[in-house]
């Protein structure tokens, strides 16, 4: 079983990536299942394939689709904790309609979509599942949710017996009677079905993470902090996609010439920066990307006569070690031909230009949180990757 995931900045490409991974895959008579977490129709108009619901649609012989719908769902599964959570807030004195608006937790779509996600699994009715996720930052933060409530409710049942946690937190906030048997189990069952969904997504045998841009600066620096952020959390991304690339202008028009210019500065920039993941570049068509016919062209573009549900890579791009009173950061580089480099930390960032046979190559790696509090020791350059150490300013 393979969970391929894509997410990115909006608008990139997404949804019309993960549709053609489904539709190459299906046709490679893998039995696949195409989910959207994203507002209603998303892959109905992409497919232009009619209503898809929350129930898998079939859309050919071994493809599936299915759009989570957050009220649906709540409703079929997770009744019992949405009521509970609206008398929350009804006995806070809070109006009805408002309750039940606010029970609808923020990211409860994506939370919903991952549960999905984890009963198609465990129905073994699937060889591939290809994810659409929204854009990357809220996609990340809930692909590591599992993992944070799923270590929770172990230690939770070693301490206070298998069911406890949000109920009983709640408790002394709650004027109500105790949370009921039947929120218990739904709990306990909520919190066991995130645990292994979790196993799934951090196994990288099993899912693989594909980051969609466009050959701009806003959405590769937007893939850049992902990657960095995926492989802190230890989700493996395998591929880079740069989407709707214009083609070389031969014209006059300054206009055109200037944009197709920049993208092409921006593409070769890419292949330095996400060193050594595979970057697959899809041109822009000259008409919108949409419909079957045309999705199963672009994955052609995209795969070629490679199998779209292979692990296309599998190592880290960015590895961090260490803890608040250190942190060594290593970054693979392309061709670092000899000793002369440059690092410079800028803010949340570093900027590491290296030279090499072509020129110099500038390469920038977003930092996370934890190095706000320390400075820059040392970087040292080995053989195919930087090195570079950190240290706390309270040393
Ligand atoms: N290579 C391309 N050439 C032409 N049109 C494209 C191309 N790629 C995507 N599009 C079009 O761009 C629009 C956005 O694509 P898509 O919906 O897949 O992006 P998304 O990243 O899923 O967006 P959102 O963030 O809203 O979910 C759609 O109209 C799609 O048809
Ligand atoms: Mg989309």
């Amino acid at each position: 079983m393979r969970l391929v995931i894509y997410t990115g900045k909006g608008g990139t490409g997404k949804t019309v990536s993960a549709c053609s991974t489904a539709l190459k895959l299906s046709g490679l008579k893998s039995r696949t299942l195409l989910v959207s977490a994203d507002p209603a129709h998303t892959l109905g108009d992409a497919l232009m394939a009619g209503e898809i619901g929350g129930k898998p649609t079939r859309i050919s012989a071994d493809l599936y689709a299915a759009q989570v719908d957050p009220v649906v769902e709540m409703d079929l599964h997770f009744k019992t904790i949405f009521s509970y959570f609206a008398s929350y807030f009804q006995a806070k004195g809070m109006d009805d309609t408002i309750s039940y608006e606010l029970a609808m937790l923020p990211g409860m779509t994506q939370l919903l979509c991952l549960l999905k996600i984890e009963e198609s699994v465990r129905s073994r009715e699937y060889d591939a599942i290809i994810l659409d996720m929204p854009a990357s930052g809220e996609a990340l933060r809930f692909l590591y949710f599992p993992k944070i409530v799923g270590s929770l409710s172990m230690r939770l049942s070693g301490l206070a017996g298998l069911v406890s946690g949000f109920g009983r937190l709640l408790q002394p906030y709650f004027s109500g009677s105790a949370p009921s048997t039947d929120l218990m189990k739904t709990e306990a069952d909520l919190l066991l079905r995130l645990e292994k969904l979790s196993k799934l997504i951090f196994d990288p045998n099993i899912t693989s993470l594909r980051l969609v841009a466009n050959a701009d600066s806003f959405s590769m620096e937007n893939a850049k902090r992902t990657l960095m952020s995926a492989n802190l959390y230890g989700i493996n991304v395998d591929m880079i996609i740069i989407n709707k690339i214009m083609p070389q202008i031969r014209s006059e028009d300054s206009f055109l010439v200037n944009w197709a210019d920049f993208q092409h500065a921006r593409v070769t920039e890419a292949k330095s920066n996400f060193y050594p993941l595979p970057v697959k570049e899809v041109p822009l068509y000259s008409e919108e990307l949409r419909g079957i016919e045309m999705l199963k062209r672009n994955a052609e573009i995209l795969f070629g006569d490679q199998d779209p549900s292979q692990i296309f890579y599998r190592e880290k791009v960015f590895e961090f070690k260490g803890d608040s009173l250190g942190l060594t950061l290593k970054v693979k580089v392309p061709f670092a031909k000899n000793s002369d480099f440059l690092v410079e930390r800028i803010s949340d960032r570093i900027t590491i230009k290296v030279a090499t046979n072509i020129g110099y190559v500038v390469n920038v790696v977003p930092l996370p949180a934890i190095t706000l509090g320390m400075k820059l020791k040392a970087a040292r350059l080995t053989d195919k990757e930087l090195v570079i150490s950190f240290e706390s300013n309270r040393n």
